[in-house]
């Protein structure tokens, strides 16, 4: 029988330069979209999905993180006692049990791969998920437990699979896949990390969700550093594949957001704010000037 997936890694040791200055202080992961930071995003889909234990992999100046996840009695006792009742509850919701979360340190930025495995003795012997919090994904039914739920027809490995534009496939990590019906499931007969222009197997690339055997953390032993000089996690994965086990993608349903990129942060922060009741319609009537004063002006 298939074990459930409880358990999963944030990687978040990364330096996060592309938003330098901001990241010489603030960890990325705490940048908030309109007024929740991208962690709690990544913890809800997490919990949603059935996640129980939920390891961070961090690093020097990362502390915001672990404080953001720690109780504020001050904070609450100041708001019970003002009778704020909705704020309370929107405080509570960043409350996590003592023991649920564990904080290990990956000491050097070696990559994502890396950084995965510095998690592997609190994996053990389970399947594990990882979500790269930096990717945020607007979904009706959560990416993650939408991948839980098919890893359990499944099981093996599974990654969550987008097509992309043919020209930004060298960003990613791209799938050389069987099937070309666009089904949400595809096994996969290969992946590359970063492909060179021109050379990717298909436009379907490997976005930050990922359901993993434990034997994954086992590949880490053998593989050198791939694209950028970094340990990729793709390629501990395209071992897998090589082995002769069951790698599958996953085509989500949802949008997809790059948040560790100034645009897609950007665009997600509009999309997310859009989808609010208290500030749709004033956003709504800003950008509507704007682009009106944009279009007054060519
Ligand atoms: P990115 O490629 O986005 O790198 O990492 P980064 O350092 O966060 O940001 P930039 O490119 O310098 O702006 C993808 C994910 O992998 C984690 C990051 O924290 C992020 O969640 N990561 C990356 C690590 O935990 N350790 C690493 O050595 C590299």
């Amino acid at each position: 029988m298939k074990k459930k997936v409880t358990k999963a890694i944030f990687p978040v040791a990364g330096l996060g330069t592309r938003f330098l200055p901001a990241t010489k202080s603030v960890p990325k992961e705490i940048m908030t979209l309109v007024d929740r930071p991208l962690i709690q995003y990544a913890i809800d889909e997490a919990r949603a999905a059935g996640i129980e234990d939920f390891i961070f992999v961090t690093s020097r100046g990362k502390t915001a993180l672990e404080d953001y996840f720690d109780l504020a009695p001050d904070l609450e006792s100041a708001l019970e006692k003002s009778g704020k009742t909705a704020l309370l509850d929107v405080l509570r919701t960043t409350n996590m049990d003592s023991g649920a979360i564990a904080y290990i340190r990956q000491h050097k930025p070696l990559g994502l791969g890396h950084a995965v495995s510095c998690a592997s003795k609190l994996i053990g012997n389970e399947p594990f998920a990882v979500i790269l919090p930096d990717d945020v994904i607007a979904a009706e039914k959560p990416c993650l437990q939408q991948m839980v739920e098919a890893y359990e027809e499944t099981g093996g490995a599974m990654v969550a699979a987008m097509e992309v534009a043919p020209d930004k496939t060298s960003s990613y990590g791209v799938l050389d896949v069987n099937d070309k019906n666009g089904d949400a499931v595809v096994s996969i007969n290969g992946m590359v990390e970063k492909p060179a222009p021109g050379t990717a197997p298909s436009n379907l690339a490997v976005i930050g969700r990922y359901i993993l055997t434990p034997h994954v953390m086992q590949n880490f032993a053998h593989i050198t550093k791939g694209a950028g000089g970094e340990v990729q996690l793709t390629d501990a994965i395209a071992a897998e594949i090589s082995q002769g086990r069951d790698v599958f993608g996953y085509r989500f349903d949802g949008q997809r957001f790059d948040c560790g990129s100034k645009a897609g942060f950007l665009q997600a922060t509009v999309a997310f704010a859009l989808a609010r009741d208290d500030l749709r319609d004033d956003l709504l009537s800003y950008l509507s000037d704007l682009n009106a004063a944009d279009k007054a002006a060519q």
